[in-house]
């Protein structure tokens, strides 16, 4: 996959794709990121890459031209085609859902504004569309662009080790169709000032760990995100679970 990205600091976001998973997705030939900076692309002394906005008002907003010529740079770059996003406040949320549908195209073009924000008009000719990290503001796209390289990355196929496998993981597609956390982990030593750890994950009996997990994962799910699980739509045996959960785990 490779995966093209538009920003005034380009440098930031392969810094942070440079570790763990997504630099050794990287090295294994899995993903090819590459960076472009629009202010290569602007004219003038000043390469000038934004303008105050009409109307008045505070910020700046990113300049057309610059962007148009830099994304043009982008796709004469690669004949592949490219689905090209901008991260906003305004843009849709990224969820997993989200992440394995971009994570199955070839290439993307992940365009990170500053200021505040960037001209309407390229956004209708030249993006397909704008997502959203989460409802907060932050001072750019360049972290968001880390995100979604970071989440797209380890899906890729051959991007994790069998012991990192993004099946178990929370959100992971659950054969249920249920959008879970994850269940609790632990590891040596067995018994600690801060507790110990539960018997059942030291039976070797896979049914019962494979049980207890999903317990888990549904009274987490339950506890901390309600608006993920509906109860009702829930299948006889993940209910009788979560009726289990609750009972052990008073709220
Ligand atoms: N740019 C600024 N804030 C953002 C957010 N929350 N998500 C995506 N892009 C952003």
């Amino acid at each position: 996959m490779r995966i093209d990205v538009v920003s005034l600091f380009p440098e930031f976001v392969a810094q942070m794709a440079g570790h763990g998973v997504v630099g050794r997705a990287q090295e294994r030939g899995l993903l090819a990121l590459h960076g472009w900076n629009p202010r290569d692309h602007a004219e003038g002394n000043y390469r000038r890459v934004d303008d105050r906005p009409f109307g008045g008002g505070p910020g700046m907003v990113m300049l057309l031209d610059p962007l148009l010529a830099c994304l043009e740079a982008v796709r004469a770059a690669d004949p592949a085609p490219a689905h090209v996003i901008h991260f906003s406040p305004q843009g849709r949320p990224l969820d997993q859902a989200k992440v394995r549908e971009l994570a199955g195209r070839d290439r993307l073009v992940l365009l990170c504004s500053r200021y505040e924000g960037v001209d309407e008009r390229l956004l209708a000719a030249a993006v397909d569309e704008e997502v959203s990290i989460g409802d907060y503001v932050l001072s750019g796209g360049e972290l968001p662009a880390a995100v979604l390289v970071d989440a797209v990355a380890r899906l890729q196929p051959g991007a994790l080790n069998d012991a990192e496998s993004a099946a178990q993981d929370s959100f992971g597609e659950d054969p249920s169709g249920l959008r879970l956390l994850d269940c609790p982990h632990y590891t040596r030593p067995v018994e600690h000032a801060l507790g110990s750890v539960p018997e059942v994950l030291l039976s070797g009996n896979h049914a019962a760990i494979a049980r207890w997990r999903r317990k888990q994962a549904l009274g987490r799910t339950w506890t901390r995100r309600p608006e993920l699980l509906d109860r009702d739509a829930l299948s006889a045996g993940d209910r009788a679970l979560l009726d289990e959960f609750l009972a052990e785990n008073p709220l």
